[in-house]
């Protein structure tokens, strides 16, 4: 079903969930296939190093403003941080309001808690669609700005590569900003909602968190990580991979049948619905032992142990797969090594969550406790005076 997306199966709807003009769909699509290509050259392994030495600044600057409320509730505030780090990857250190217009899109895209009349619902589509634009004039006219300003000395992002493609008559302005909404979008949630699992995860396993911070302290000696340094942050790596084990964000990735076809024996019309469920795949014991245990260290002491391809499918598979893996994987380890290792951070007392699945797969009323900095680390402490 993903290595036929875009000839057997198709996405049949666009990123706010609206179903794509059929008149129009080939011709998208092969617009939206070329656009991919161009911002993929700016988010693989090379672009996603040339960003990754800001990272750490931006964790840092926004864990301090945590520190200093003591309580965050998760969500909001990671989706905060995750909408600045891609903001800044992709459109450079001038990000307006991008981050705010980000947050009000995602409100907009809640579905209701209960059944609305239909009336709700055209009100609520127009004010998505308001959102939406709103966003990509702030992006668009972010982009002019820093066509005009740029020095040949200023770090690199995304904008410059879809700019040079639109010099070069590959890309449409107007095509350029939509691939920069498109990742924005598709960035800051999922990655928001997989730090919250995994400061949850940490929390619950303190000797794992322990370990994250005796892996940075020893390898960083003190100073920010950059992507230079996820290698040398196996751990840190281990721990980002099992959270996306257990908990993927977008936890079923549904297609529409175009063609008839058969999968797994069952005939398929098209128009049908069809989808694969990572959350599923992941916990399958045929793939892993003792599927439902937070152990990263299957990651480590088994790297080499084949999985069949598609068992481990956070970032989907095929043609249409994940344009930010890179980008994602780099931040989490780089925020989980900075966060672990300069602050405190625990569930708040008394606070419970529970599973939300209205769009993505977050932790629902997760709320944090941020301390810090560790000179009264109790982890620190318990070693000390116990041995432990
Ligand atoms: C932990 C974080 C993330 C997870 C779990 C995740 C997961 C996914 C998955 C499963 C898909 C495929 C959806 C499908 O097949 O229908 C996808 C698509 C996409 N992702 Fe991510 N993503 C993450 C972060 C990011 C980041 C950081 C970016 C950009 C920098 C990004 C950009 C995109 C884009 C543009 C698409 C659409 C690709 C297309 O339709 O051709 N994602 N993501």
């Amino acid at each position: 079903m993903l290595k036929h997306t875009n000839t057997t199966y198709t996405i049949a709807r666009d990123l706010l969930g609206e179903a794509t003009d059929g008149s129009r769909a080939s011709e998208d699509l092969a617009l939206w296939m070329r656009a991919r290509a161009l911002a993929g050259r700016g988010l693989n392994r090379t672009g996603t190093r040339a960003a990754g030495d800001r990272l750490a600044a931006a964790v840092t600057r926004h864990a301090d403003t945590w520190r200093a409320r003591g309580r965050i509730e998760a969500i909001p505030a990671l989706e905060d941080l995750t909408a600045h780090l891609i903001a800044e990857f992709c459109l450079g250190p001038e990000t307006g309001a991008v981050p705010d217009l980000l947050a009000r899109l995602q409100d907009a895209l809640l579905p209701p808690a209960l059944p609305l009349p239909a009336r709700w619902h055209a009100l609520r589509r127009h004010r998505l669609r308001r959102a939406s634009r709103d966003l990509a004039d702030e992006v668009s006219a972010l982009m002019r700005r820093r066509r005009a300003t740029r020095r040949e000395d200023s770090p690199p992002a995304v904008a410059d590569l879809l700019d040079t493609a639109c010099e070069e008559g590959a890309l449409t302005r107007e095509g350029a900003t939509s691939v920069i909404v498109a990742n924005l979008f598709a960035a800051h949630e999922t990655t928001a909602a997989a730090l919250s699992w995994l400061l949850l995860l940490l929390d619950r396993h303190p000797h794992l968190r322990r370990r994250v911070r005796d892996e940075a302290d020893r390898e960083l000696a003190g100073r920010p990580p950059t992507a230079a340094d996820v290698p040398r942050l196996p751990v840190a790596g281990a721990v980002v991979k099992e959270t996306l084990r257990l908990y993927p964000p977008l936890w079923l990735v549904q297609r529409t049948v175009e063609e008839p076809t058969e999968l797994a024996g069952f005939p398929l019309r098209r128009g049908q619905r069809v989808g694969v469920s990572p959350f599923v795949l992941h916990r399958d014991p045929h793939h892993y032992d003792r599927p439902a245990a937070f152990d990263p260290d299957r990651w480590i002491e088994r790297p080499d142990t084949p999985l069949p391809k598609y068992a481990f499918m956070p970032f989907g598979g095929g043609p249409r797969n994940c344009l930010g893996t890179h980008f994602a994987t780099t931040a989490m380890t780089i925020a989980a090594a900075t966060l672990t290792r300069d602050y405190r951070i625990s569930q708040s007392p008394g606070t419970a969550t529970t599973f939300d699945t209205r769009t993505i797969l977050q932790p629902h009323g997760l709320t944090l406790d941020v301390a810090g900095p560790r000179i009264i680390d109790r982890d620190v402490l318990d070693r000390s005076i116990f041995g432990t």
